[in-house]
């Protein structure tokens, strides 16, 4: 007998031990993963109690620490992986052999299997139909890629997204650093679901002056593609892999005080562009709930459509009530 997956639920704790347990999370379960685990950054995440609406103290508060050890967690995640009844990828092994030799037992190397270990678990609940989009920034991101290749086959690598953003630029000798990295899979490169979505990201000047945002159609009359113009308003290009969406403002009512909190435009588009209504939606780090919130934002404005649905999992017990208090105050969800 096969469990049914249990939806709108929220985990508190480590989210290897739910997703190692097939009661909680059958194989070919999910549609889409989006995760957003810390990055290796070695620093420690702060809830700005001050700013953290329905809490009220001044008081700043420790989330979690972005610090990865060579530690016994990470010798046993390890050490689980090279088991072979466990049934790793041969490729992940080879992989993990090669970045040991080269890392040693370094910080960057403990991040890398604790991510590896979870991402064979992630990938074993995605459906065959099922995207798995993985949020980082350009510290792992080349490692994570060879990573996720190794689990998932290069050939279901889909795009590298650029999220693009402002912000007050920091003391730095070399170019500042201004975007995040999110990689997309699919568990199998076309049977996945991918809605295109279309808009501008920016337009060139020259491209404004000359059409506005009137729709182009390619016009060959003259033996030559020449851009024409039609009196139509256009919804924009296909969007591209290069995303402009601004961070959350200091004064946004969407703050919350959660300092890794991820825009709500951000995870609208990916969750539109790669689900369906009804589909489940799985964040196992899932910090202030933004996928959730995500989602109910996407059901609300659509009443008549099934519902999506969603999993959030979370280490930190601050991070799991904000969540509630955020269902609460915009959804009226107890
Ligand atoms: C970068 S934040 C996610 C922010 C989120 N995307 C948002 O918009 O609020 C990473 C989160 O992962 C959680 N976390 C770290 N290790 C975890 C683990 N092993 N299992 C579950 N959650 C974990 C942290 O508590 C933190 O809330």
């Amino acid at each position: 007998m096969t469990t049914e997956i249990q939806t709108n639920r929220l985990y508190f704790g480590d989210n290897l031990k739910f997703l190692e347990n097939r009661d909680y999370f059958p194989s070919e379960s999910v549609d889409l993963i989006y995760l957003d685990p810390p990055f290796n950054s070695n620093q420690t995440y702060n809830v700005f109690y001050k700013e953290a609406r329905g809490i009220p103290s001044t008081a700043q508060i420790k989330a979690f620490e972005d610090t990865w050890h060579w530690d016994d967690a990470t010798f046993l995640a390890l050490h689980h992986i090279r088991t072979p009844g466990n049934k790793s990828p041969s490729s992940l092994i080879e992989l993990l052999n090669t970045l040991e030799a080269f890392l040693g037992h370094s910080p960057m190397f403990a991040y890398l299997v604790q991510m590896a270990v979870r991402l064979v678990e992630l990938h074993r609940v995605l459906k065959s139909s099922g995207s798995l989009y993985l949020h980082c920034d350009p510290s792992a991101s080349h490692y994570l890629k060879l990573i996720l290749d190794s689990i998932f086959n290069p050939k279901n690598y889909l795009n590298e997204i650029i999220w693009r953003y402002r912000r007050w630029p920091a003391k730095a000798a070399n170019f500042q650093k201004m975007h995040d990295v999110i990689l997309y899979y699919a568990k199998n490169r076309g049977q996945h679901k991918f809605n295109v979505l279309y808009g501008y990201e920016r337009l060139a000047e020259s491209t404004l002056q000359t059409f506005g945002t009137n729709k182009q159609v390619a016009d060959f009359s003259s033996g030559h593609r020449k851009p024409g113009l039609t009196d139509e308003e256009t919804q924009g290009p296909p969007l591209s892999n290069v995303w402009d969406i601004g961070i959350i403002a200091p004064i946004s009512r969407e703050r919350l005080g959660y300092q890794t909190q991820k825009p709500l435009a951000l995870l609208e588009r990916i969750i539109k562009a790669s689900s369906n209504p009804g589909d489940i939606i799985l964040d196992p780090f899932c910090g202030c709930g933004t996928t959730i919130d995500a989602v109910e934002s996407l059901n609300k404005n659509a009443p008549e459509a099934p519902a999506r649905r969603w999993i959030g999992i979370d280490i930190t017990h601050l991070a799991i009530n904000l969540i509630k208090y955020r269902l609460a105050t915009r959804f009226d969800m107890g």
